[in-house]
């Protein structure tokens, strides 16, 4: 696992040498890999990428009663809350619950403007977030555009903080979300050489919305 600090106060975890994570991301990459496998392995992927997010949160400890006693027993002490950007996050969404199972959850929908190719936020809609842990789920940091502005959207909710969760991240994505956001934390399962004309990461996976739902590209 690579922890790599791209700027001061930022926070890149690359999970490009564990081989659990790894498994899952290379049936993610295989092009023959059907929509419904494709939710599974991007539902495993979800679980392995908020476990390591979560590292680090505040513990409420508090005592549990055994058949035989009192027992000391701890859990988070900060709300948790999902957020996918609106499509493909969502298919990070059930592995997160896995592991997360109380998390809350919050949804962002953008696309980008023709015109002046900025992400446009066309839905947004959070529980309250003041002192939360906000795990954005974005699989695919390409230029990092939208999960950049999402990370902006739920620092001025009052989130206290915010990681990233991705499978395939390029260097641009990951130094451009950081830039713009200092305290941001990114886990990511892979970062890929670069961008196609198209805006596609290559080698990268191709376009992880279509692929989670079936929809012809
Ligand atoms: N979004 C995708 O789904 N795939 C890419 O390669 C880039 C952005």
């Amino acid at each position: 696992m690579t922890d790599a600090v791209a700027d001061a106060g930022s926070d890149v975890t690359v999970l490009d040498d564990d081989p659990i994570a790894g498994v899952q991301l290379a049936s993610l990459r295989d092009h023959t890999t059907t929509p419904e496998h494709f939710r599974h392995h991007a539902q495993r992927l979800g679980s392995i990428l908020a476990l390591r997010a979560i590292q680090g949160i505040p513990s409420e400890r508090r005592e549990v009663m055994s058949p035989l006693g009192a027992a000391a027993a701890i859990g988070p002490g900060a709300t948790i809350v999902a957020v996918p950007v609106l499509r493909a996050g969502l298919g990070l969404l059930p592995g997160v619950h896995d592991v997360l199972p109380t998390a809350l959850v919050g949804m962002i929908g953008l696309e980008r403007d023709a015109e002046t190719l900025q992400a446009r936020r066309y839905y947004f809609k959070v529980p309250p977030l003041d002192g939360a842990w906000v795990l954005v789920l974005e699989p695919m940091l390409a230029t990092g555009g939208s999960a950049s502005d999402a990370v902006k959207a739920l620092d001025a909710e009052g989130a206290e903080q915010v990681t990233v969760l991705s499978v395939v991240a390029t260097q641009q994505g990951i130094d451009r979300i950081t830039s713009e956001n200092p305290g941001v934390r990114i886990v990511t399962a892979a970062i890929d050489e670069r961008l196609d004309d198209n805006g596609y990461i290559v080698p990268g996976l191709g376009d992880f919305g279509d692929r989670l739902f079936g929809t012809p590209h």
